[in-house]
């Protein structure tokens, strides 16, 4: 288990237009994702970069129209078209899209992508212009109607010199779609996991809110994590910094109050529920309306509890006999094994992860955690320091069997 992306076979074809430099990274970039990536040029691409390039960055074979015409010419296109699990033509200009949307099979690049089975995603990376042209619009939507994925192209500043829609989609966004579409195949497909991640915010007055140190990121790596399984998540997010995991369904929810309504109203059709949020236990009983001066001093702040999510949680599942695994956390700074265990008993868990916030690179804000794991039955794993991924994949690991059991 791990990020789907790793052990992968990628064809990557690489055409004529300018943004075929960037491609070189993409094959570097997928190459330390753990993807085997075999590149394609089109005799255009080659005249802007060396297949040497991608040779070098990826350790594997890459193929121009020599091969095509080579004694074993017969063979590369059909090898390559049967063996890869998904083929991406990054950068794929106006030309090659519309050779691709008429069938039309004059090249290497061409040939493989009318061969495959696999998936193909294509990123265009093009003039504005020849973007915009009704000819190309046609080609994008026929090859969508097609199945293919199309990815951009971005907005920005274009080779030409122009402003507009042509320039390839970012390298990052281009990995993050393969990683999705590559685990929709994983063991949690078709199951619905709802996740919730960082602090909420109580206002005081329209600036001020009273908040927590939690950053959100074990919340979004196991949120990824899900989606790296198949899972279909919904993430139920308070504000953090962070780059929302590409597949997620988000719930963007600022206090205490709206992350109880989301939880309740997704876990409905859910099959999990990991609440990885620090939510606040109590919130100001009445938030001011304007902006409080210090020239009317305000000695004290009236607060009154928030709803406990989970114990609602808890109470509602019983009464719809829902089928839904619970997993929770617990930050402690004192006997982190008996108020775990307290809290897991108490909201009805069947995990919760136990982390002691006083070590420094267990807490908040920093990318390691280290958890102990305690079960329902009583059972605990204690899991050494790891980066918060790992923890994620950890926990999920547990998660996999009990949603797969007795599944076909
Ligand atoms: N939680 C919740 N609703 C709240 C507060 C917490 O659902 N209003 C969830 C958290 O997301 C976490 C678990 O309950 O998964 C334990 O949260 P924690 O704040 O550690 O526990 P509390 O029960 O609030 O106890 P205390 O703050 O006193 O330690």
């Amino acid at each position: 288990m791990a990020n789907p992306l790793n052990g992968k076979h990628i064809a990557l074809g690489v055409t004529g237009s300018i943004a075929a430099y960037k491609a070189a990274d993409l094959a570097s970039k997928l190459t330390q994702e753990g993807c085997t990536v075999n590149a394609v040029l089109t005799e255009a691409a080659c005249k802007l970069v060396s297949p040497l390039t991608f040779q070098n960055v990826s350790g594997q074979k890459a193929y121009t129209e020599a091969d095509l015409w080579g004694g074993m010419g017969h063979v590369v296109h059909i090898n390559l078209a049967h063996t890869v699990d998904l083929m991406l033509i990054a950068p794929a200009s106006a030309n090659t899209i519309a050779k691709l949307a008429h069938g039309i099979a004059d090249n290497l690049l061409c040939v493989t992508a009318l061969a495959t089975t696999s998936p193909i995603v294509i990123a265009p990376a093009m003039d504005g212009g020849m973007y915009a042209n009704l000819a190309t619009q046609a080609n994008i939507q026929a090859l969508k109607e097609r199945g293919m994925h199309i990815i951009g192209p971005a907005e920005g500043h274009l080779a030409s010199g122009l402003q507009g829609p042509g320039r390839m989609e970012d390298n990052e966004k281009i990995i993050q779609y393969l990683r999705f579409l590559l685990s929709r195949k994983m063991p949690l497909a078709g199951k619905k996991i709802v996740v919730t991640a960082g602090g909420t915010q109580e206002p005081i007055d329209p600036v001020r809110v009273i908040t927590n140190l939690s950053s959100g990121k074990q919340g979004y790596a196991l949120a990824q994590a899900a989606l790296d399984l198949g899972a279909d998540v919904t993430l139920i997010s308070a504000p953090t910094q962070l780059t929302i995991p590409l597949g997620v369904k988000l719930i963007h929810v600022t206090q205490a109050e709206q992350m109880y309504h989301a939880v309740m109203d997704e876990i409905k059709d859910a099959q999990a529920l990991i609440m990885a949020a620090a939510v606040a236990d109590f919130t100001p009983a009445q938030p001011s309306m304007e902006k409080i001066k210090k020239d009317a001093p305000l000695s004290a702040i009236k607060l009154k509890p928030t709803v406990d999510i989970l114990k609602d949680v808890s109470a509602f599942k019983n009464e719809k006999k829902l089928d839904l695994r619970v997993i929770g956390f617990a930050a402690e700074s004192q006997k982190l094994k008996e108020n775990a265990i307290k809290k897991m008993q108490e909201k009805s868990m069947d995990m919760i992860a136990a982390n002691n916030i006083t070590q420094p690179q267990a807490g908040f804000g920093v990318d390691t955690n280290q958890v102990l794991l305690i079960f329902s039955d009583g059972a605990t794993e204690q899991l050494p320091l790891m980066n918060k991924m790992e923890v994620a994949e950890q926990i999920m690991q547990h998660l996999v069997p009990w949603l797969t059991e007795g599944a076909e």
